[in-house]
């Protein structure tokens, strides 16, 4: 039985129903809305991508969703029904239990998200006791069948090494298996494949959709990177300058992405709400 077990598991969403419902401002100290009223809806399953240039908004979404905003100096006004329930009206111990277990996050550059001291097996293991009382011993096995899942050696000698020896892709594929190792119903992933090669990035997409698909998680994929988003996202949103000007059907919206510079269409859109 997990140490946890008082505080309830956020009921399950039917695939197609909303898991989030928000509407987010966010201010840093010395600059006033980085995000003016941005509003949107990821469906249970469903893999929104959200685009914009340097600087619009994005990593303060990814970090603002779980409340991780306030950590960094930033605050954040609004509400975020996550599972039907208000992570504004969460205290730290709630919301302790919302990260990493219903809601994962895959921060911006996987380099910084691990401690360059620590061995692989340590980071795994962290992740491990921050949700589970049982001993790292049991969880073992299913670790190695998470690294084995997620592209990774699954021997000792791959679970000895810190993080400057790995590959950049290894090194984000560790920080995807923290992420998901409690089976998340929502993944944050903010520009999780920017950092990596093409043949990596098309590694890591697929695994997304594999994730999407068998684990029916919700993703949040966070990108300047067009293409990617065209070929993982089944809704997309623009962010500019703090506001979301467009949220729609991929399909629909990224009709012609391709186009010469990948300039984005001009399509109305049906919102998304
Ligand atoms: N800790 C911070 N303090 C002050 N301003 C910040 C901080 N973090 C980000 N910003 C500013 O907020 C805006 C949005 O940043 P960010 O969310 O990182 O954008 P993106 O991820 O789309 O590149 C930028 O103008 C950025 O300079
Ligand atoms: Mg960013």
């Amino acid at each position: 039985m997990d140490r946890f077990s008082e505080v309830a598991r956020f009921r399950e969403v039917a695939p197609g129903q909303p898991l989030l419902v928000a509407e987010i401002s966010a201010d840093y100290p010395e600059k006033p809305l980085v995000l003016d009223r941005v509003s949107f809806t990821i469906r249970s399953a469903e893999i929104l991508g959200l685009i914009g240039q340097s600087g619009s908004g994005k990593s303060t979404i990814a970090l603002a969703v779980p409340r991780l905003l306030e950590l960094r100096g930033g605050r954040i006004r609004g509400t975020i029904q996550f599972c039907g329930r208000d992570l504004m009206a969460c205290d730290a111990r709630a919301l302790r239990q919302v990260r990493g277990r219903e809601i994962g996050l895959v921060p911006q550059s996987p380099m910084s998200a691990l401690n360059p001291a620590l061995r692989i097996e340590t980071h795994l293991r962290e992740a491990w006791r921050a949700h589970r009382a049982e001993s790292w011993k049991f969880a073992k096995e299913p670790t190695r069948d998470l690294l084995i899942r997620m592209g990774l050696p699954a021997d000792d000698a791959f679970l000895r090494r810190i993080p400057r020896q790995l590959s950049v892709g290894q090194a984000q594929r560790v920080v995807i298996a923290m992420a998901v190792m409690h089976r998340p119903k929502l993944l944050i992933a903010d520009e999780a494949t920017s950092a990596l090669d093409p043949v990596s990035q098309q590694e890591i997409l697929a695994l997304f959709r594999k994730l999407n698909r068998e684990l029916q998680m919700a993703i949040l994929y966070v990108s300047h990177d067009l293409a990617s988003v065209a070929r993982l996202c089944h809704t997309v949103g623009i962010l500019e300058a703090g506001r979301l000007i467009q949220c729609g059907p991929a399909a629909q919206l990224l009709a012609g992405a391709a186009a010469p510079a990948g300039r984005l269409p001009e399509v109305p859109l049906a919102r998304f709400a």
